[in-house]
This record gives structure tokens, sequence and C-alpha cells, in this order.
């Protein structure tokens, strides 16, 4: 009743997944701290070791609060299911093991967070997968770069870290045509500012890390099932539409139908790669999206504030915020982020690398982290700590180039972020 989706986005993000503990009545989701479950006899445990029934056996597969979250998460992405692991770097190896095999790509946009451009071009070589980076401002080009070797195409919403906006609409009739599923990262804009799968995608990735847990307090990620996509439309999807030797022949599309990617990362993904998350993190994170909504117009607010202020400001060369009338992306926002274009952008500081740095080292309520989405207003600059392992190249190409900081703002006083970042700035361009 209370997680119908029909009901608003306030009150699901509060209810969504959650019901009185059947043992104890107790209201909040209980931290289910154990490791497994006592089955009722032996063919209640050999049915769900065939997967013939649905039930907990283990917790690197499947725990009752970890569940909580995914059935919240996924209720509020409008997905048919959800698997939550370890971090984000973890939910989009999740993402894509079902997909790939060696020799197969996938099609990303150069825009993303850096670890991820780390990730999808170096480490998952040793997979034998690859990434064709591409401008997905230039649609054509995403097109173009497709081939029959691409099983997925990959881009954020709102782009780490310049807040650049991803035509997702466009995007997904491309991928749409191809026959292949459009994965996006929706770390940056949360389900409140933007609901990918009603603009085509196939699967949604979070770190929850950031936004949906909100308080900088736990590690965590999660992949989104949209249950929309054919995976038996043709052979390139063997793990979900062919037999699976490991469950006596049985293929997941047949089975689970829209819920075949959920039922794949759980019984083989979660099985035999083990990038789980702990009851614990899920506590945290059911916790943080309860005050999502409240939390995300703040963060939007303040930041629309504080970017109009730096932009006006003579010691800065630009900042690239969507939700200012001079972005590029300021047609995008009405479509794809109605609510707002976020709370994450860059600065050009006029005085590059140098300035930058004593720029980070003069703020007081600002912190110097590497991480997004907290309640806390946050910097880093990026060329010398989280895209430092890309080439000068990949990093311009990403925006995050020496003369850029990232700012993530958060939901304090926006004044009192002003006035910080106005010291900070004397000190760093004087
Ligand atoms: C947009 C985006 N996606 C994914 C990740 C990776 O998430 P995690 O640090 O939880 O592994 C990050 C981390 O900063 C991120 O900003």
């Amino acid at each position: 009743m209370t997680d119908s989706p029909n009901l608003g986005f306030d009150t699901l993000q509060v209810h969504a997944g959650a019901r009185p503990d059947p043992a104890t009545g107790a209201r909040q989701v209980p931290i289910y701290q154990t490791t497994a479950y006592v089955f009722r006899d032996a063919d209640h445990a050999a049915a769900l070791f065939n997967l013939q029934e649905v039930g907990y056996i283990y917790s690197r597969l499947t725990n009752p609060t970890v569940a909580a979250l995914q059935e919240r998460i996924a209720t509020l992405e409008g997905g048919a299911g959800a698997v939550c692991c370890s971090s984000g770097h973890a939910a989009q190896i999740m993402a894509l093991f079902p997909l790939m095999q060696p020799g197969c790509n996938i099609v990303a946009s150069s825009r993303l967070y850096g670890g991820t451009v780390t990730q999808f071009s170096q480490t998952i070589k040793r997979f034998g997968w690859s990434a064709i980076f591409v401008d997905f401002d230039d649609h054509a080009a995403v097109k173009a770069a497709i081939n029959d070797k691409t099983r997925a195409v990959f881009c954020e919403t709102i782009a780490n870290p310049g807040g650049h906006i991803s035509d997702l609409d466009a995007i997904s009739a491309i991928s749409d045509d191809a026959g292949i599923p459009l994965i996006v990262d929706n770390t940056s804009a949360t389900p409140y500012l933007c609901r990918p799968i009603e603009h085509g995608a196939t699967l949604v990735v979070h770190s929850t890390t950031k936004y949906l847990t909100g308080n900088g307090t736990v590690t965590g990620g999660c992949v989104v099932d949209s249950g929309k996509f054919d995976w038996s439309a043709n052979d390139k999807f063997a793990s979900l539409s062919a037999p699976e030797p490991a469950y006596h022949g049985m293929t997941f599309a047949e089975t689970f139908g829209p819920l075949a990617f959920t039922f794949h990362s759980i019984a083989v993904g979660l099985r035999d790669l083990g990038m789980t998350m702990n009851p614990q993190a899920a506590h945290y994170t059911l916790m943080g999206i309860e005050t999502l909504s409240l939390r995300m117009d703040r963060h939007v607010q303040n930041a629309k504030t504080v970017a109009t202020w730096l932009e006006a400001d003579p010691r800065v060369d630009y900042v690239t915020y969507a939700g200012l009338d001079s972005s590029p992306y300021a047609g995008l926002v009405p479509k794809i982020c109605p609510k707002g274009a976020g709370a994450l952008f860059t600065v050009a500081v006029k005085g590059g690398y140098d300035a930058c740095i004593k720029l980070v080292d003069n703020l007081n309520i600002f912190s110097h982290v590497a991480n997004l989405g907290d309640t806390r207003s946050l910097i880093i600059h990026s060329a010398s700590t989280t895209h430092r392992q890309l080439s000068p190249e990949q990093q311009e190409a990403a925006g995050a180039g020496p003369n850029i900081v990232r700012l993530s703002i958060g939901i304090e006083d926006a004044n009192d972020l002003i006035a910080d970042l106005d010291q900070a700035l004397s000190a760093a361009t004087s």
C-alpha cells in the first residue's frame, strides 16, 4: 500500500520497500546483521538454491535490510528491480557483467567521473572488454561509434565534474535503433531530479555513496533495471537469453521476464563477483533517502545562488553550472532535470593551477575532499587528484583542466558559502 508507484515521490522516499518488521513490528527497517538464514527444511533449501522460490540464503546474495533499499531505489527510479552493491564502481561492473564477453565494447561519454574513465579505459581491458569514448553532445558520433561488438552505451545524466547534461532522449533513440541497452549513471541527478528510465534508459547505476546517502558516511552502489529491454531479441546477450549451465540450463529471460537482469545480478553477479553491500551501509542509505527531495531542493537552490555569484566575479573565468542561463545546456534542463540542474559544477579560476591550489587551501566551510553529494559543501582540484591518472587531453575532455576546481554545493546557508569563497579567492588571486 505505502509503496504503490502512484504515491508521490516524497511519500515513496520514506515508505517504499519498508514495512513494519513481521517479527517485532519495528517501524524502522531493522539492520539484519546476519550472514545466513535458517532453512525451514531440506526441500525449502533446495527450492531456494534452484531459484524456484525467492528467499534468503546467505548475505553475499540477499539480506532483508539491503532488499528494502533495493526496492526503495527501484521504486524511486521507476524500475522493475534493483541490486545494491559495495560501491558505485562495483555497480558499473555489475551493470556490464551480464552484457559483456571478451572482445565486446561499450560506447561511453568522454564526460564521465575520472575514476570511471580509468575503470573503462584501463581496468576493463583485463576482462577483454573495451570502451570507445565519444563526445555525447555529438549524436552522429555516438551513432557512428557503435559497431557489432558494442553491448552498451554509457553516460551520466549530470556529468561529473562539469555538471553538463546528457540529452538522454536523443541518446536512447540511438541505442534503441542499434538494439543495445543504454546505461545511465544517475548519481549526480538522483531520481528526484531525473528518472532516466522515463527518457529511455535500460539500466540506471548509482554511487549511493553520494546524494542518496547524502551524509558522507558509507560507500555503496546500485543497478536499477527498467525491465523493458528484450534480451532475447538477438543473440548478443547470451548470459540472459541462453541456458545457464550453473542453474541446470534455466534461461533468465524466459524464467524471470522483466526481472531477468535483476535475478541474474543476484544469482550470478553477486554470487560470483561478491561485490555485496553490507546491511549497515544499507541502513545509512535508507536513512538518507528519507530526506532526499528536501535536500536536493536546497542543494539546487544553493548551487544556483553560488554559481550566479561566481559567474559575476572578476577572479573567475567561467562557471559550468547548467542551471545558469549562460550555459549551453540550459535548454536541456527543463526536459531532463525539470526540478534543477543539480549542485555539481566546475569553476575556472584566473591564475590557473597555482591559484586553484591556494583556493582549496584557504577555504574554511568547504572541505577539500574526494567526494560529492554530501550535506556539506565540498571542493576538489580534479587535475591534481581525481583526474590525475588521465592524460592532459582526457582531462580537458572531461572538463577537469589544471585551472579548474569542482564544487559540490551543500545545504548550508548560501551567504556563508559565498563569504567563504570570497575570502579564499582573494587569498588565491592576490
Ligand atoms: C558520477 C559518479 N559515478 C560513480 C562514482 C563511483 O562511485 P563510488 O565512489 O561509490 O565507487 C563516482 C564517485 O565519485 C561518481 O562521482
